[in-house]
């Protein structure tokens, strides 16, 4: 297996408008991020992900972007962001920015051009269609609610939107669009930059002739996603997108592709096809909700979790390599889904990071992962502040007859705006966020939760990061080691192996508030050399055919 700088690297995303706010208006900015390099750099931090900085009227915070290649007022100028990158890179990390293009903001000038006229050269950057019989072009409906599809009086023609209708989809078969979208590539890259994280690009190619999606229950919009993930042209688009750009610069590649399984996943990173090297898959993060989609709520099964991961891992091992993230902007938070965030919030915290970094792949932890930051629950919606929270509940409770009571506890467990609340710095008021208002309210377990509580106690949740990561560092297993799972069907204790070069690890992890017995299977040989890590003092110990492991509890063996 080829060894690779972003194969050992750590990545930590930065949601910006969360993060850290510098100048009082109560919006995180670029100087702001630059005031805490410091601290990514001493939790061990390599990579930094930067969502969506650009120009934007912030309909989905940045992820409309209206200018490739400006910065958004509220976050600073041109010359902060080059301020940031120099940073970054003076103190030896990397810097990776987010390409949103399968849509752009409806108040981009080639969406302003593209709606002026049938004939404007601009039009078909867009994906243009008439109405069909008085009605929408299909029945798609919008990740955001409602339809795909917007009607606009000027041309008596409807344009797509996979995502708000501030988010027209952009038009990749057209080479024109395709061009542009490569030029504005290499001019971020020739500034310096350190790759990609490519926003939902396994949506760029959509089935020709955009046809209806079946509809058996007969509601008024229906999920047309299998006519545009994974899309008949996607494989020649990033072929060709690698050959134009990518493979000219030696950077970091990541594609979020909800929808992608291990086999389509095995196309877009083996990297002798030169596409990418990792994307961001969903399954796990799917395994919580109910056959309605994410506001259905379901409890995790632990053993579907081990089914998933497990296929991942054996999946993509020695053909491409896996991304492992637990969080991110658009997820509820970890330790308050899969763990326990009110009596072992520390404990469970420390758990899932222990299962996550032991894992063959390329770690991502989200701003304030690291300090065990929790969901969040605000009494009234009018709190909040995501569009597809937002609109979700429109059309749920305002328009439909839903029970305000239910959809609020979805939000509570699913909303977007869970990952979305600033980060705690400190104790002081708005957690240190912001001198002002900030735009959406800060937790108020921020004087419990927060950084610089995490950084001066030698046992917290940073500190235990720091040294996942610091472990990943020392011990090539941890990153290339083959991943084998012991214990498939135990509902609560997830175990595995991981070897490499005559060197075994032995990782165990509960994931219950109950003391449960780990036994070694029969079949499994290993012989302790050392005790890696682990979330609570356990004595020395040599033997791990059989031990009892308290709630939430976590260790980490080598051996061979
Ligand atoms: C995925 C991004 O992560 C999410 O935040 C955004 O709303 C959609 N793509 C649309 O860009």
């Amino acid at each position: 297996m080829d060894k690779t700088w972003w194969k050992e690297s750590v990545v930590y995303q930065i949601y910006p408008r969360s993060f850290n706010d510098s100048n009082g208006d109560g919006i995180g900015d670029i100087k702001g991020i630059i005031e805490k390099l410091d601290y990514l750099k001493e939790l061990g931090i390599d990579v930094i992900w930067l969502s969506p900085v650009y120009q934007s009227p912030n309909d989905d915070n940045g992820y409309d972007i209206s200018d490739y290649q400006a910065i958004m007022d509220e976050f600073g100028t041109m010359a902060d962001w080059e301020e940031l990158l120099d940073e970054i890179h003076h103190r030896g990390m990397k810097l990776i920015m987010d390409l949103v293009v399968n849509h752009s903001s409806d108040e981009h000038a080639w969406f302003r051009e593209s709606k002026k006229s049938k004939d404007n050269p601009y039009r078909d950057y867009y994906i243009w269609r008439p109405g069909k019989n008085g009605n929408e072009p299909n029945n798609w409906q919008s990740t955001f609610s409602g339809s795909a599809w917007e009607y606009d009086e000027n041309t008596d023609e409807y344009f797509l939107h996979i995502f708000s209708k501030k988010q027209p989809d952009l038009n990749w078969e057209n080479p024109r669009l395709r061009e542009e979208v490569y030029q504005m590539m290499r001019w971020w890259l020739d500034k310096g930059i350190d790759g990609f994280r490519m926003d939902v690009i396994n949506f760029i190619s959509k089935v020709p002739g955009l046809p209806d999606a079946p509809n058996p229950n007969g509601e008024k919009y229906v999920s047309g996603t299998k006519y545009f993930k994974n899309g008949p042209r996607i494989h020649e688009f990033l072929q060709e997108m690698n050959q134009e750009v990518l493979g000219n610069y030696d950077i970091m590649t990541v594609g979020e592709m909800p929808g992608v399984d291990v086999e389509e996943a095995k196309k877009y990173t083996d990297l002798t096809r030169d596409e990418l090297q990792m994307v961001f898959q969903f399954e796990h993060m799917d395994l919580d909700s109910g056959p309605n989609g994410k506001w259905d709520l379901k409890p995790l099964d632990l053993r579907d979790l081990k089914n998933s991961i497990s296929k991942w891992q054996t999946g993509l091992h020695g053909v491409g390599w896996n991304s492992l993230y637990l969080n991110n902007h658009d997820q509820p938070r970890i330790v308050s889904r899969f763990g326990n965030d009110a009596a072992y919030r520390v404990e469970s915290a420390k758990m899932l990071g222990t299962f996550l970094h032991m894992l063959q792949g390329t770690p991502y932890v989200y701003q304030g992962e690291e300090i065990g930051m929790t969901n969040i629950k605000f009494d009234s919606i009018d709190a909040y502040k995501d569009i597809e929270i937002l609109n979700m509940y429109n059309e749920k409770v305002v328009e439909g007859n839903g029970d305000p009571n239910k959809v609020m506890e979805s939000i509570y467990v699913k909303g977007r705006d869970n990952a979305r609340t600033p980060v705690q710095w400190d104790d002081s008021e708005n957690g240190g966020f912001t001198t002002g208002e900030p735009w959406l309210q800060v937790n108020p377990n921020y004087k419990e939760i927060n950084a610089k509580q995490a950084v001066a106690d030698p046992n917290s949740i940073y500190h235990y990061y720091r040294q996942l990561i610091e472990l990943r560092k020392k011990h090539e297993i941890i990153v290339y080691g083959d991943y084998h799972l012991i214990l498939p069907d135990h509902d609560k204790i997830y175990a595995y192996m991981r070897t490499y070069e005559g060197e075994k690890l032995l990782v165990v992890t509960n994931f219950s508030e109950e003391q449960v017995e780990f036994m070694l299977p029969h079949d499994v040989s290993f012989e302790v050399k050392e005790r890696l890590i682990g979330n609570y003092d356990s004595s020395e110990m040599n033997d791990v055919t059989s031990f009892m492991l308290k709630p939430y509890e976590a260790r980490v063996y080598k051996g061979e």
